[in-house]
């Protein structure tokens, strides 16, 4: 059984189709990746199988229990962790303090354990001060994020959630904003957990990135699910190169400006 299973999973808002019918699964212990045009339906794919968007239709299964109707919340406390495309960190913290209050967790009987053990505890130092070696950013966790290039504050993002444990840890598009040494950075580090245990789903629009570090791929197009394989068969797959990755696939492997925003809402032909 697949740690994460996505049957038939469909999002309508309203007479818009987001997601349509699509089916997804991630191994325990791999790295997968979901490709496709702008307004394809990956954000709302996630919305979706983390409970920031109801399902209209279809399944959730995660880690075997069935989570379709389970609350965000809920969700997150079973180990699914994601980040957002757009950066929601604290401007008056520091980024040593973003990941620490990312990582807590606060129960209802914290402030009960606290009298009995002072001094607990909840964040993992070590994980914390090696995440942040890790991404490059040991120099800067003193700083606040106004202080920081966009490219350190997306790797604060990645890190507040790396610290939190995730049992499956979705990302939508990390990559965005960074320049190739510090996706290169990323790729290593992501793949390295992966190689040590952890389990994602990984969008992004970098395709050095996804064909380079993760063990399948899926690509949607207008919400649905239109290929899926190795990162070899993804591109070689016509209906992939046609959808997304355009004919110069092979000269530097990035999707064509066209075919990225190829079906923008607008264009609406995947309404009902
Ligand atoms: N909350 C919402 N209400 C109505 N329509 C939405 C909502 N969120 C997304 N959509 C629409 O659903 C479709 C899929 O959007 P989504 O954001 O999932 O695409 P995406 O593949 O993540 O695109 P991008 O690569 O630009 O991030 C688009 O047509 C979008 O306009
Ligand atoms: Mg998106």
């Amino acid at each position: 059984m697949s740690l994460l299973e996505l049957d038939d999973l469909t999002v309508r808002y309203g007479g818009l189709v987001a997601l349509d019918e699509a089916r997804l699964r991630v191994d325990r212990g791999s790295l997968v990746g979901l490709i496709g045009p702008n307004g394809a339906g990956k954000t709302t794919m996630i919305d979706c199988l983390t409970g920031f968007t109801p399902a209209t239709s279809g399944h959730v299964i995660f880690d075997g229990h069935e989570v379709t109707s389970l609350p965000a919340h809920r969700r997150t406390r079973l180990g699914m962790i994601r980040t957002f495309q757009s950066l929601e960190l604290f401007d008056d913290l520091s980024v040593r303090d973003n990941c620490r209050v990312a990582a807590s967790d606060p129960r209802w009987w914290e402030p009960l354990a606290d009298v009995v053990r002072p001094g607990r505890r909840p964040v993992d130092d070590a994980l914390l001060d090696d995440t942040l070696a890790t991404l490059g950013l040991t120099e800067l966790a003193g700083l606040r994020p106004p202080e920081l290039s966009h490219g350190h504050r997306k790797l604060v993002g990645i890190a507040r959630v790396l610290v939190r444990k995730p049992d499956l840890l979705l990302l939508d598009e990390p990559a965005a904003g960074l320049d190739s040494g510090e996706s290169q950075t990323l790729g290593r580090l992501l793949r390295g957990k992966v190689d040590n245990g952890a389990s994602m789903l990984l969008i992004d629009h970098d395709m050095n990135l996804v064909l380079g570090i993760c063990d399948r791929i899926y690509v949607l197009d207008f919400g649905r699910v239109i290929a899926e394989g190795t990162p070899d068969e993804i591109r070689n797959n016509p209906a992939v190169v046609a959808a997304y990755l355009g004919s110069d696939v092979d000269s530097d492997l990035e999707p064509t400006p066209e075919s990225v925003s190829r079906s923008l809402p607008s264009i609406g032909a995947h309404t009902a």
